[in-house]
């Protein structure tokens, strides 16, 4: 698939070519596959002496990249291949040498090959002797490449491994990710968009102690703030009573009950524009008005309940849809709403249990004036409130028509999140 259709994600393409920091890049990896990046790692043959092809191999979980002319290496075109496949290209270390390999254009093996052909934006961390940084060669090589566009990060003064004290050193690994993180962030369809979520459960008191409420853990709203944050987003979120700590950068507005649940996303959207609200909270459906005002005795509990003026809740998210969403008064800028709904599905035939999802989405996304609707089946394996994987549809609405896409075999809830992400910016 070409550069311009793909869904921007997180392909980092890193080049390590030949400086002592080279034995850092093991950690560099897997700090960017901790971040929820794919990595390939291309080697210049002076890298080899440095580090193992081996531990690079084994912690991106691809083989390296070395030659150029090898035809098992090349396969079909195989260097160009490798420079469409990134979002971003990462050279750490960047020795002296590349760096001006890079500026002249040269193409005299697969690193420099690839950084010549890629589209994709560079992040060099050079790395090398201080009078060799200072050199006005490798100065003007710098000046250059930043006026093609390149990035730099680094380097760090410090004890260098030749001896010298100064500047030179290669940048430590989770400086270059949190750089990379946010040059790929900039670029991405997500950034600066605002982007609402509500997640957990919420709580129907039934006196002051006791509390009816659901199985929701939080988790997935909780990632989907995370990746939206990550992709970068502005992120409000939205919590009913659980355990989680706040992703980073993430704004949390903490509530109990339904009703508050509606008042902080109502006053959110009152107050801003938002791009998308994404209701990832599973609400209780019924409601008590005012409830006990005492903690009622065991004995009184089976006569009580029933006459504490239950009511179905507010429906959240059609409620929202009609006055800032698709319902919104035309002309006014309006948000796009994501729903999530799990349902229960008899056991059949793997095509007809997702035809009968699809038509259960269907009527919930019209019903309640979404964009779009996550549908999952209550109980399949793998899936839901008490998993930590969850699998589903996305049905997507553009205009009258609805798209479907499958998620697949359930996959952690943090990478389901990135997939949500990616579909709907691609839809
Ligand atoms: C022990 C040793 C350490 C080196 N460290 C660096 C370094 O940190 N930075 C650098 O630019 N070159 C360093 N070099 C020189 C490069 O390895 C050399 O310029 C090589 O041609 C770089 O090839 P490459 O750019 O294709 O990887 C070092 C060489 C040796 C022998």
């Amino acid at each position: 698939m070409s550069q311009g259709t793909r869904p921007r994600g997180r392909r980092v393409l890193l080049i390590v070519s030949g400086g002592i920091a080279a034995y850092k890049t093991p950690e560099l990896v897997r700090a960017f596959v901790a971040a929820g990046c794919e990595v390939q790692v291309v080697m210049t043959p002076a890298a080899a002496a440095f580090v193992s092809e081996l531990s690079l191999a084994t912690v991106s979980t691809r083989p390296v990249r070395k030659r150029l002319l090898d035809p098992e290496e090349e396969g079909h075109v195989g260097h160009i291949e490798l420079a469409d496949w990134p979002d971003l290209v990462v050279v750490a270390p960047a020795t002296a040498d590349l760096l001006a390999r890079a500026t002249a254009g040269m193409a005299d093996d697969l690193a420099a090959t690839v950084l010549l052909a890629t589209r994709a934006p560079v992040l060099w961390a050079p790395a090398m002797n201080t009078n060799m940084w200072r050199h006005p060669a490798t100065q003007a090589n710098l000046a250059t490449l930043r006026t093609r566009g390149a990035e730099f990060v680094g380097p760090d003064r410090g004890q260098l491994a030749c001896g010298w004290i100064g500047e030179g050193r290669m940048i430590d690994p989770p400086l270059i990710v949190a750089a990379a993180l946010a040059q790929l962030e900039a670029r991405g369809p997500w950034a600066k968009k605002r982007v609402l979520v509500s997640a957990g459960p919420t709580r129907t008191y039934i006196d002051p102690v006791r509390f009816v409420t659901n199985a929701s853990t939080g988790a997935m709203g909780f990632a989907l703030a995370e990746a939206a944050r990550r992709a970068g987003a502005e992120v409000t979120l939205v919590a009913g009573p659980v355990e989680l700590a706040t992703p980073q950068g993430v704004r949390r507005l903490d509530v109990e009950t339904a009703e508050q649940m509606y008042a902080a996303m109502e006053s959110e959207l009152s107050q801003k524009s938002y791009d998308w609200v994404a209701m990832v909270a599973a609400v209780q459906d019924l409601e008590i008005d005012g409830g006990a005002g005492r903690k009622l005795e065991k004995s009184e509990l089976l006569t009580k309940l029933p006459t504490l003026g239950w009511r179905t809740a507010r429906d959240i998210l059609a409620a929202l849809t009609a006055r800032f969403g698709r319902g919104a008064p035309a002309g006014s800028a309006r948000a796009r709403f994501l729903g999530f709904a799990a349902q229960t599905v008899e056991d059949g035939p793997e095509d007809r249990l997702q035809q009968e999802l699809i038509r259960l989405g269907e009527a919930k996304l019209r019903a309640k004036g979404a964009d779009a609707i996550f549908v999952n089946r209550v109980g399949a394996p793998g899936v839901g409130f008490a998993s930590a994987t969850n699998a589903g549809l996305l049905l997507a609405r553009d205009g009258d028509e609805i798209a479907v896409r499958a998620s697949g075999p359930p996959i952690a809830k943090a990478a389901l999140a990135t997939w949500l992400l990616d579909t709907l910016a691609a839809t």
